[in-house]
């Protein structure tokens, strides 16, 4: 059975996945920040660094959010980011943000779902994706989507949380993601659900080889898999044959 955020609601796990990050957008920068104590950001950075080679001039940022990942993606100094998802609530921060920053010329923020993007076949030359995946209601679908709307030659590349699989990192992690974080992601963020979640689906998620094995069913060859902090988050990347 899926895990959903909200397991007495009867709605889809897209309409309720959407439904929570727009509860908690007001708090999610923060949220973020604080319950990783920051290396959110240096992942970020790592994963980015992974595409300098491929010098990608055009990027598709899904499940964009408030935009953290497209704006890191800045580094590699491409022509235009466009950022996709499916909370309204989530892109209006982001488009603030963009604002804020005088970068809203280069990343365009829009309205989209993963399995249904709303772009021609061969169109980026990176599509890039940071703690998305694992919300998605149909994982093959979105990726086999995102592989559609990479160019022939382009990249692929997808930052998302894993589960450490050794003593003792696995059992403190435990301990960490099924008390600390969801207490302090109920008061601060004052949903009761969204921080329960994170650590369920974050464990319900086919992580590593796994990952690799839907990551090459939707057509991305050259796969590699880069584990980070003990395990904690995985980089994962994939090439769109020429
Ligand atoms: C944990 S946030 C990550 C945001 C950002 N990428 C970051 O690194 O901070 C996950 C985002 O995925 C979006 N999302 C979930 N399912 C989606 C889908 N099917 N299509 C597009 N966006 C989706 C959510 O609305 C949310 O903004």
């Amino acid at each position: 059975m899926a895990v959903v955020p909200y397991k007495d609601k009867s709605t889809s796990k897209r309409e309720q996945v959407a439904e929570m990050f727009d509860n908690i957008s007001p708090k999610y920068d923060l949220l973020n920040h604080v319950l990783s104590g920051g290396i959110d950001i240096l992942w970020r950075k790592k994963a980015i660094r992974q595409l300098k080679p491929y010098a990608p001039q055009t990027i598709l940022d899904i499940a964009t959010g408030t935009g953290d990942f497209a704006l890191e993606a800045l580094a590699l100094k491409p022509k235009k980011i466009v950022g996709v998802d499916i909370s309204e609530g989530m892109l209006s921060i982001g488009r603030e943000k963009m604002k804020k920053r005088g970068v809203d010329q280069i990343i365009e923020m829009r309205s989209g779902d993963s399995e249904r993007l709303p772009f021609t076949d061969n169109e980026f030359d990176a599509v890039i994706v940071s703690f998305g995946v694992r919300n998605f209601e149909n994982l093959l679908k979105g990726l086999t989507d995102m592989h559609r709307v990479t160019r022939a030659g382009g990249v692929c590349l997808v930052l998302e949380f894993s589960n450490p699989r050794q003593f003792p990192f696995k059992q403190v992690y435990r301990f960490y993601s099924r008390t600390i974080l969801p207490l302090i992601g109920r008061v601060v963020s004052k949903d009761s659900s969204a921080y329960t979640y994170l650590p369920e689906s974050v464990q319900a998620f086919p992580d590593g080889p796994d990952f690799l094995r839907i990551f090459e069913a939707a057509g991305f060859t050259n796969t590699q898999w880069i584990p980070l902090t003990f395990g904690v988050a995985s980089i994962y990347i994939g090439q769109k044959s020429q």
